[in-house]
C-alpha cells in the first residue's frame, strides 16, 4: 500500500476530501492533534476498527480513545453523562483531556477492548477537529505509533511507522503538548485519574473535587496485578539507551555524570553547557509544558546518538511535570536514584 501524505496547513480542502473519502470508505488514517498524532478509523464501523490494531500491531484488549467535534456527538456513545463530566467538558473541552464513562450499545467490544466503558475526547487541535467534522462520525484513534514506539509528535515519525501500513497521513505541524492527553475515568466515584496528561492534577480537583490517582500514575505494576488502564500493563516505550532518574541538584548531577565513563546526561535547557559529558536536553526546568512538548524527541536523539548508559534530570512532580514525570520513568524502567 502507498502512503500518501497531504500537508493540511497548505492543502486543507484536499486533505478534509481525502480524510473524508478514506475514513468513509472504512480505511486508516494518521492524523494530527495537539496532543500526538492519532491513527483514526470510523469508531461506529468495526471492520475499520480493527484496521488500527492490524496496522498498530496492538494487542485487542488495549481499548482506543474516541474522538469527537463537539459536546453533543457525547451522548449517543454512552449510558449516561455523569455530571462531573459535564462541569469538566464545560470548563475544559476541547482539550488533552479523555473521559471515560460507562458505553452504550454503538461502541463495539473493538473499541472498548471488552470493558463495559468507553474514553471519550473532544481534541484541542482546530485541523483535528475539522477532521471529524469532514468525516462526519467519531474517530477512534489511538497514538500513531507502532505498538512498543514512542508517541509521534510530527507527520515524519508517523511516516516511518506507519509507511506501507496506512493509505493516508495528513501532515499538521508538530503536536503543540508532545504527550498524550490525561485519561480520567468517571465510570466510578470518586474519578480516578489512569495516565496524567495536558490538563492537571490540580486543575481538575480545583473543579470537581476529590480524585483518586491509579497506582500505575507512579508506580510500576507487580506481576498479577491488573491495570485499571489496560495500556498501563503493556511495556511503554523505553529508548535502547539505559535511563536512570537522578533525583537531586545540579551539582551533584553533574559531579555523578561526570565521575563516570561514558555517561550521557538527559538534563534540562541551559545545563548542557554546564557538563563535560554528552548531553540531550529536554525543556526548561520549570516548565513542564516545555518538557512535555521535547520529551519524547529527546528520548528519540539519545538513541540517534547511541548512548549507552544516560542519567536523567528529575522533573519537579507537580501541575504538567506529573506527565512528564510519568513517561519518564517508564522510560527509565522505573530506575530512579535519590541522592
Ligand atoms: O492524546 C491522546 O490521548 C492520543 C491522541 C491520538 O488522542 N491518543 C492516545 O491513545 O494516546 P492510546 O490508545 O495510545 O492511549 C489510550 C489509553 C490507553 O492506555 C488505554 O488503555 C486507555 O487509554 N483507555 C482507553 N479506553 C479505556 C477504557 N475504557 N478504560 C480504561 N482505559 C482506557
Ligand atoms: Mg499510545
Amino acid at each position: 500500500m502507498e502512503t500518501v501524505v497531504i500537508n493540511i496547513t497548505t492543502e486543507y480542502e484536499r486533505a478534509l476530501n481525502e480524510a473524508k473519502r478514506l475514513i468513509n470508505d472504512g480505511q486508516v488514517v494518521g492524523i494530527p492533534t495537539e496532543t500526538v498524532y492519532g491513527l483514526a478509523a470510523n469508531a461506529l464501523n468495526e471492520d475499520a476498527v480493527k484496521k488500527i490494531f492490524v496496522a498498530k500491531g496492538r494487542p485487542s484488549d488495549n481499548p482506543l480513545i474516541v474522538h469527537i467535534a463537539k459536546f453533543e456527538d457525547l451522548e449517543p456513545l454512552v449510558k449516561e453523562i455523569p455530571e462531573k463530566v459535564k462541569i469538566m467538558a464545560e470548563k475544559f473541552w476541547p482539550a488533552a483531556l479523555t473521559m471515560i464513562m460507562k458505553k452504550s450499545d454503538r461502541i463495539s467490544n473493538v473499541v472498548s477492548g471488552n470493558l463495559p466503558t468507553v474514553a471519550v475526547r473532544m481534541p484541542k487541535s482546530d485541523y483535528a477537529r475539522a477532521i471529524i467534522e469532514s468525516c462526519g462520525c467519531p474517530l477512534a484513534a489511538p497514538s500513531a505509533n507502532l505498538s512498543g514506539s514512542p508517541s509521534p509528535t510530527n507527520a515524519k515519525y508517523v511516516y516511518n511507522d506507519m509507511n506501507g501500513r496506512i493509505p493516508l497521513i495528513i501532515d499538521g505541524g508538530s503536536s503543540e503538548i508532545g504527550v498524550e492527553s490525561t485519561v480520567i475515568s468517571f465510570a466510578e466515584n470518586p474519578p480516578r485519574l489512569l495516565r496524567p496528561g495536558g490538563v492537571t492534577l490540580e486543575e481538575m480537583t480545583e473543579l470537581i473535587g476529590e480524585i483518586v490517582v491509579d497506582n500505575a500514575v507512579l508506580n510500576k505494576l507487580e506481576d498479577g496485578q491488573t491495570a485499571a488502564s489496560p495500556g498501563m500493563k503493556y511495556k511503554h516505550y523505553a529508548p535502547s539507551a539505559d535511563i536512570t532518574i537522578i533525583k537531586s541538584d545540579f551539582e551533584t548531577f553533574k559531579i555523578l555524570c561526570e565521575s563516570e565513563e561514558n555517561i550521557t546526561a538527559l538534563c534540562f535547557d541551559g545545563e548542557d553547557k554546564n557538563l563535560a559529558c554528552p548531553s540531550v536536553t529536554y525543556g526548561n526546568i520549570n516548565d513542564g509544558y516545555s518538557q512535555s512538548a521535547r520529551l519524547f524527541d529527546a528520548l528519540r536523539e539519545l538513541d540517534e546518538m547511541g548512548a549507552g548508559k544516560v542519567y536523567a534530570r528529575c522533573p519537579n512532580t507537580s501541575g504538567m511535570g506529573l506527565a512528564v514525570y510519568n513517561r519518564l520513568i517508564r522510560a527509565a524502567g522505573f530506575k530512579i536514584k535519590i541522592l
